[in-house]
């Protein structure tokens, strides 16, 4: 059966941004950047955006149009011509893939549930207590008691994962293409409008300040550095098999290099909108309840549940820009998990050779049902607990496997030389020197730091 393609260069990248852009862009970015230097971030956020990002951008883009396959073909085939057997890094990524799922959806389906309740704002003023204690159930309940199910988290968890299904459903052209065809322009039209709002608030640009003011002393901090490149290893979503997946079906002509420079650019610069708006938000609460901007700035579940809603609250028409928020929020993971469960779904075909419907229904049919773990009182423990391992651990060695094998057990002046052929720019050899040494270099510092801070 012909493979399934994209049906323009522009719905390509939209859908592999849509992959890149999620919850990290917003909750995990503009925090860090804050954390790390704040202006001065941006120097070794771009430097890793370009020794790594791009490069490891470019190497899977050329691998997945060349090999035509979902990761595990593609390490498969990549290994025959050497006499290695290599599908078994195909399915780890895979497995990454599968797990960061099931619990995606979860945050997913919080978000949905938080728009719902955004147009009255009926978390009220306490929106710590609400959301831990009213909405997780935490708390009410003893944590030995983590079997409780929760119906109300449930629900939109199941309408998450029927958007995503319908789009795995229809295929590539008519589904994914179509989706973040939609998708995409709504997100940064919606954003746009949060930004375009709020700066005019007191406070916002105080806000701003802050993320922005540079301190250069931050540069010779090896862990600024660390973060910069693991942020950018976690936000474009390479290595974890999506971006393979994703490539298999492009058309034969096609501008590799200049696709991965667009989707890492527009990726990057959606992080930077990002940062803008949370600050701008922040500053005004700042503002208003007359605190440091310290004492409010957050990241992650608690920047998007407890103080973004209480900021809600204080926002001049809140029932306007509340629901705003959280249709970002839910626009930026939903795309973000089609791309994953694709990554998944296309593994599940190229090997079982199962129908599209087939594979979807398997995927989408376990997945839903392992993921209603996190729809009880336990979720947020047993969330917390396998993103930390994913990020901090599984998704750096992925990456840094893939690397070495690809940079130094094959010529990767080879991929350089395949997406220079069908590219209308060529890059150099710094992308050589990028991937053997420079990329796999940072990997292996951060991930034994991780490591260390793990055991210790
Ligand atoms: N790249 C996305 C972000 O920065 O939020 C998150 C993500 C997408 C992570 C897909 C993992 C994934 F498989
Ligand atoms: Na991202």
């Amino acid at each position: 059966m012909q493979r399934e393609q994209w049906n323009s260069r522009v719905g390509f990248i939209l859908a592999a941004v849509g992959s890149a852009i999620g919850l990290g862009n917003i909750w995990r970015f503009p925090y860090m950047a804050y954390e790390n230097g704040g202006g001065a971030f941006f120097i070794p956020y771009l430097f890793a955006m370009l020794s790594a990002g791009i490069p490891f951008m470019i190497m899977e883009f050329s691998l997945g149009h060349r090999l035509r396959g979902a990761a595990p073909k593609v390490f498969s085939k990549l290994g025959q011509n050497y006499g290695l057997r290599l599908e078994w890094l195909g399915w780890f990524q895979v497995f990454i893939a599968a797990i960061i799922a099931i619990y995606y959806v979860a945050i997913i389906g919080w978000a949905i549930s938080f728009f719902s309740f955004s147009f009255t704002q009926s978390w009220g003023t306490d929106t710590n207590a609400f959301f831990f204690k009213e909405y997780l159930q935490l708390g009410e309940h003893s944590p030995t008691n983590l079997g409780l199910f929760q119906m109300h988290i449930a629900i939109p968890m199941a309408i998450a994962w029927s958007i995503t299904s319908l789009a795995i459903f229809t295929g590539v052209k008519g589904g994914i293409e179509r989706a973040s065809k939609i998708m995409m322009p709504l997100l940064f039209i919606m954003v746009l409008a949060l930004i375009g709002r709020i700066i005019f608030l007191p406070g916002a640009l105080e806000g701003l300040n802050y993320l922005f003011e540079p301190d250069f002393s931050k540069i010779f901090d090896a862990k600024v550095w660390s973060a910069a490149y693991g942020q950018i290893f976690f936000s474009l979503s390479v290595g974890f098999a999506i971006m393979l997946a994703y490539s298999s079906y492009l058309p034969d002509k096609s501008d590799i290099n200049n696709n991965a420079f667009m989707t890492v650019l527009i990726n990057c610069g959606f992080s930077i909108l990002s940062g803008i708006l949370i600050f701008g938000v922040l500053g005004y609460m700042a503002m208003e309840q007359g605190k440091a901007l310290t004492d409010v700035v957050s990241s992650g579940v608690g920047l998007a549940f407890v103080t973004i809603p209480a900021a809600i609250n204080l926002l001049p028409a809140p029932y306007i820009l509340g629901p705003l928020f959280f249709l970002a929020l839910v626009v930026a993971g939903l795309s973000s998990h089609i791309s994953i469960i694709e990554a998944v779904t296309s593994a599940v075909m190229d090997k079982l050779h199962l129908s599209r419907k087939r594979a979807a229904s398997l995927v989408c049919g376990i997945g839903f049902i392992v993921s209603m773990a996190f729809a009880t009182s336990g979720g947020l423990l047993l969330l917390d607990l396998v993103d930390y391992f994913i990020n901090n651990v599984a998704l750096l060695a992925s990456c840094f496997v893939e690397l070495l094998i690809l940079a130094w057990l094959f010529k990767i002046a080879d991929i350089r030389d395949y997406a220079n052929r069908i590219s209308e720019f060529t890059v150099g050899h710094w992308f050589d020197l990028c991937l053997r040494f420079i990329s796999p270099t940072m990997l292996a510092i951060i991930l034994v730091k991780n490591l260390v801070n793990t055991i210790s």
